[in-house]
C-alpha cells in the first residue's frame, strides 16, 4: 500500500474533527483532508486541488509552534490527525512530534513519513539522491525506547515506510526532558547511517491493511465521541497481538539476532 493511500484510509477510519501537516510540498497528503486543516512549510507550493477550509502557512516548524497553539483554529478541539513530514533529519522530525503531542489527547492519531528507509544512501543525513528520507527512522526507537506508554507501529507502506503513533499523552514530559541528550547524539551521528535491519528489512513492520482492519479504531472513535469511557481504546491496543499484523511473522534466520539493535545502540538517553 502507497503512504497516501494509507493516509486516505486513516481519514476515512477516523472521520477526525482537524488535520495538521507539517511539510506539505505540493499539497498531495494535505489534499485528502476534507476537515478544517493546517499545513505547515516554509517553501510550499501547492499543485493539487485543495477541497476544504485549510490554513496554510509559510513557515518551519519551529517558527509556527513558537508563536501558535493550533488549536485555537480548531475552536478549542485537541489535534485529532497530524502528518509529520517535515524536515528529514531526526532530531527535527523528533521536535515535530513534540509540538503534536503537546495538543493531542489519547484518541489523536499522529504519523511520521519515511521512517523505513531502504538503503543507506536514501537514509544519509547529507542529501545526495532524489528520494530522500534522512534519518528520522531513528525517531522511532527514542520513542519506544522513552516512552513505552505510546503504541509505536512501524508501516509496511510504499516507498519509504510510516510510522503511526498511538495512545499520545499530552502531559508527558519525557521528550522534553530528553530532548539535548537525544539531539546531540543524532548531531554526532555523521554518514553513512547505520541501518537497523528492523528498519531496512521492516522486520517489525506491520501489513497496512492488516493495521487498516483492526476493530479498536471503531473504539477509538467512540471513545473521542464520548460514547465509551475513557481508557477504552488503550484497554483494546493492550490486548492486541501486534505481531499478528506483521508482514513477516519471523526474523529471517540470515538476520544475526543483535543486528537489530546496530542503530539502537548509537544512543543512550539516561540522564
Ligand atoms: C516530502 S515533502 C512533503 C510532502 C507532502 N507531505 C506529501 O506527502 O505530499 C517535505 C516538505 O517539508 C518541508 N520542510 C522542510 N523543512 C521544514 C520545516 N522545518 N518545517 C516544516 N516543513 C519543512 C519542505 O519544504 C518540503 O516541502
Amino acid at each position: 500500500m502507497e503512504r497516501h493511500q494509507l493516509l486516505a484510509e486513516l481519514h476515512a477510519r477516523l472521520s477526525p474533527r482537524n488535520y495538521l501537516e507539517i511539510g506539505t510540498d505540493a499539497g498531495v497528503s494535505l489534499s485528502l483532508s476534507r476537515v478544517p486543516s493546517i499545513g505547515i512549510d516554509p517553501a510550499y507550493s501547492i499543485a493539487a486541488e485543495l477541497d476544504t477550509d485549510i490554513q496554510l502557512v509559510r513557515a518551519t516548524s519551529d517558527d509556527y509552534f513558537r508563536d501558535h497553539n493550533p488549536c485555537e483554529r480548531f475552536g478549542g478541539d485537541p489535534l485529532d490527525f497530524a502528518f509529520i513530514d517535515g524536515m528529514h533529519w531526526a532530531e527535527f522530525a523528533l521536535r515535530d512530534y513534540i509540538y503534536v503531542e503537546a495538543y493531542s489527547t489519547p484518541t489523536s492519531v499522529i504519523v511520521f513519513d519515511d521512517m523505513l528507509p531502504r538503503n543507506v544512501d536514501e537514509a544519509a543525513r547529507d542529501r545526495h539522491t532524489i528520494a530522500w528520507t534522512g534519518d528520522v527512522f531513528k525517531v522511532t526507537h527514542v520513542l519506544k525506547a522513552l516512552r513505552p506508554d505510546l503504541v509505536v507501529l512501524e508501516v509496511d507502506t510504499a516507498p519509504t515506510g510510516t510510522v503511526v503513533v498511538l495512545l499520545p499523552d499530552a502531559g508527558s514530559a519525557t521528550l522534553v526532558d530528553h530532548y539535548r541528550a537525544v539531539e546531540a547524539a543524532m548531531l554526532e551521528a555523521a554518514d553513512p547511517q547505520e541501518l537497523p535491519d528492523r528498519v531496512r528489512l521492516r522486520t517489525e513492520a506491520v501489513d497496512p491493511a492488516k493495521l487498516l482492519a483492526c476493530e479498536w479504531w471503531t473504539t477509538l472513535v467512540d471513545e473521542r465521541a464520548g460514547r465509551v469511557p475513557a481508557g477504552s481504546l488503550a484497554s483494546a491496543l493492550a490486548v492486541q497481538d501486534w505481531s499478528a499484523l506483521r508482514v513477516h511473522q519471523a526474523v529471517p534466520a540470515t538476520v544475526p539476532a543483535t543486528a537489530d539493535e546496530g542503530g539502537a545502540r548509537r544512543f543512550s538517553f539516561e540522564r
